[in-house]
């Protein structure tokens, strides 16, 4: 009978050890101290028994009962501890994090300009186009009156593709295709990146952007050419500005224009921001070449225009005072935050 004892207890602690969980745990417990379980078992075979038997029995009884109750309700503390202290991996939060934190984004400044020179442009009519980055030979050159010989393509030097495509160079582009799809009177304006094959410094980079335009009426002449122009830079600076043209040479304008503008530090003194001149050479213009009117399907015996095209980034500089252009396209959210507005 003793030996019966030990055996209940070794398998007991057997089991009890390999458990895992409350469920398994109450398997034992009905195992060994439920109506019929082992010790129950036990308890029957009391009555065969003598007197002195059955307390010696009844002991040992009493006892095991006593050491699996401890046992068990031991094993389910240590249960409950593990099974919080699993759930507490699981599922962690770090009250320390402050989930309401949220930095606010801001617009990069040339985006922020570009955006300003839009809405100038939208409120006086004129739609806002895109065109492709990767450009054809003839929509980059040809179409603008830029033959394959001609040297005006040594100004403008680009990456090239193996089948002939490349980085266009200027929006001008955007004009022809704007041409091609909307008959005159047309008023259009398209922003965007350009490439030069360019050494870079602190005014050259070889992606910029510029914002180019184009009005094509009946009797457009360069006043209406200077209007916009000036109304334009009013808008981006915030003030009035003086305007003064120079010639200057474009193959698809005829007559072509420099446009400056009287410096607004020095108020045209002369100073080291407008390199002692007084005024600042910001934009190309002139009145559309009649081969780029017939390059879009126009006729230039009915019809005349303007067109221009500006540095986005050469603005963005003058209004935040950014001395190199180099960091504008660096990606350093540091550096463009200083600049950008919300
Ligand atoms: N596309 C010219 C350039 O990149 C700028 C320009 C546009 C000049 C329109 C005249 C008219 O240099």
């Amino acid at each position: 009978m003793s030996k019966n004892f030990e055996n209940v207890e070794l398998s007991f602690r057997e089991r009890l050890q390999k458990i895992s969980n409350v469920k398994e745990l109450e398997e034992i417990k009905v195992q060994f101290l439920g109506k019929k379980g082992e010790l129950a078992q036990f308890m029957k075979q009391l009555k065969e028994l003598s007197n002195e038997k059955k307390a010696e029995i009844g002991k040992s009884v009493n006892r095991l009962k006593e050491l699996f109750q401890e046992k068990i309700e031991h094993r389910r503390e240590e249960l409950k501890q593990g099974e919080y202290e699993h759930r507490m991996q699981q599922e962690w939060i770090d009250i320390t994090t402050d989930p309401f934190h949220t930095e606010p984004g801001s617009l990069h400044p040339v985006t922020v300009v570009q955006q300003k020179l839009e809405d100038a442009f939208m409120a006086m009519g004129f739609q806002v186009l895109d065109g492709p980055h990767i450009e054809t030979e003839y929509y980059n050159f040809e179409a603008l009156n830029i033959a394959e010989h001609h040297p005006a393509r040594d100004m403008q030097d680009t990456f090239y593709f193996e089948d002939g495509h490349l980085l266009r160079t200027h929006t001008s582009p955007i004009q022809i295709r704007g041409m091609e799809r909307l008959k005159p009177p047309l008023r259009i304006v398209g922003p965007g990146k350009v490439f030069r094959c360019e050494r870079t410094d602190a005014s050259h980079d070889s992606c910029f952007h510029q914002f180019e335009g184009m009005m094509i009426d009946r009797d457009i002449s360069v006043a209406h050419l200077i209007y916009f122009m000036k109304t334009m830079l009013g808008e981006v600076f915030d003030s009035e500005v003086e305007v003064r043209l120079r010639p200057g040479y474009f193959p698809f304008v005829e007559p072509g224009f420099e446009l400056d503008m009287r410096c607004l530090l020095c108020q045209g003194a002369g100073c080291k921001f407008c390199k002692r001149v007084g005024w600042i050479e910001l934009i190309g213009c002139g009145m559309v070449h009649p081969n780029v009117l017939r390059s879009g399907n126009i006729d230039p015996l009915v019809y005349s225009g303007f067109a221009f095209g500006i540095g986005i980034d050469r603005l963005a500089m003058m209004k935040y005072d950014i001395t190199d252009i180099r960091p504008l396209h660096g990606g350093n959210l540091n550096f463009t935050r200083c600049f950008t507005v919300l």
